[in-house]
């Protein structure tokens, strides 16, 4: 059957991330696929720049939000899920696994004993497989674990939106040495994705442009298995593996990862106000980083 989806991109170029508001142009149902909350570090300040051009199109173009879609926990940039949830509305979802990773949180950041690992701080937790709809597209939700143990890829009609595991072909993947990754995984998740018909239009979560090219989010299947230089047709396990374990040991950790997962792991809703008002975030010392 035809399709009359259209996906809009949104780049921050602050944290490299790619939003997506995915739309039924015939029912005017949308999603919003990892939608980013701007935060200044230095001061502790989020702003809604980005968060807001993404309001700005639903409005303009009429759009019904149903869902707001998490690929994962991201390490790299707060989510504005909850904001644009107070504004547009839609269920926030997230792969059902994300209970690990707010178990393993949890305990990392001793948060407050009242934040229950449970995924209750989402709408919707989505099993591996699980159909559902923007309007009159029929959607799926794959479970593409190794970067973190809850990933998810959203696949509709000839369109897949895989997060954080694939990148553009001349910039490989996603890392896997965060808690709960794993690279063997991590390959075994991207073949799922790469047996996608050939022609799928493939949007990936994350681009950092070498010098001499402009940012680029949007590939295909075919394009992935013939030319991605970690994981194309004919790159073994093995040797997956073996690269990806290399370089990530090379690999800081990202800048904001401290303060994105106290939020992301929430939903994109702050901490809960201490006496004076104020919400709070924590910095735990010594526990990231060094050779963990
Ligand atoms: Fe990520």
């Amino acid at each position: 059957m035809a399709t009359s989806t259209t996906v809009q991109a949104f780049f921050d170029d602050k944290t490299f991330t790619v939003s997506y508001v995915i739309a039924d142009s015939a029912s005017r149902c949308a999603a919003i696929v990892d939608p980013v909350l701007d935060f200044d570090f230095k001061s502790g300040r989020t702003s809604t720049v980005q968060a807001d051009r993404l309001l700005a199109y639903v409005r303009e173009h009429g759009l019904t939000v149903q869902w707001i879609l998490e690929t994962h926990a991201h390490a790299d940039h707060l989510s504005s899920a909850r904001y644009l949830q107070e504004h547009v509305g839609g269920r926030i979802a997230i792969g059902e696994r994300i209970r690990e990773v707010q178990a393993t949180f949890k305990k990392l950041y001793n948060l407050e004993r009242n934040f229950l690992p449970d995924g209750a701080q989402f709408d919707h937790l989505f099993k591996d497989e699980e159909v559902f709809h923007i309007g009159d597209i029929e959607a799926r939700a794959l479970l593409v674990p190794g970067h973190t143990p809850a990933d998810m890829a959203y696949v509709t009609d000839g369109t897949v939106f895989v997060g954080d595991t694939l990148f553009m072909p001349d910039i490989g993947t996603a890392r896997a040495d965060f808690p709960g990754g794993d690279a063997h995984t991590l390959y075994a998740s991207m073949r799922r994705i790469l047996a996608l018909p050939p022609q799928t239009r493939m949007f990936v979560c994350h681009d950092y442009p070498p010098a001499g090219r402009a940012p680029a989010w949007e590939t295909t299947v075919a394009e992935q298995r013939a030319s991605n230089i970690h994981v194309r047709d004919g790159i073994t396990e093995a040797e997956f593996v073996s690269m990806r374990k290399a370089r990530d040991a090379t690999l800081d950790v990202p800048a904001l990862i401290l303060p994105s997962i106290q939020i992301n792991i929430r939903a994109g809703q702050l901490p809960p106000a201490e006496g004076d008002g104020v919400s709070y975030l924590k910095i735990p010392l010594n526990v990231l980083g060094g050779s963990a």
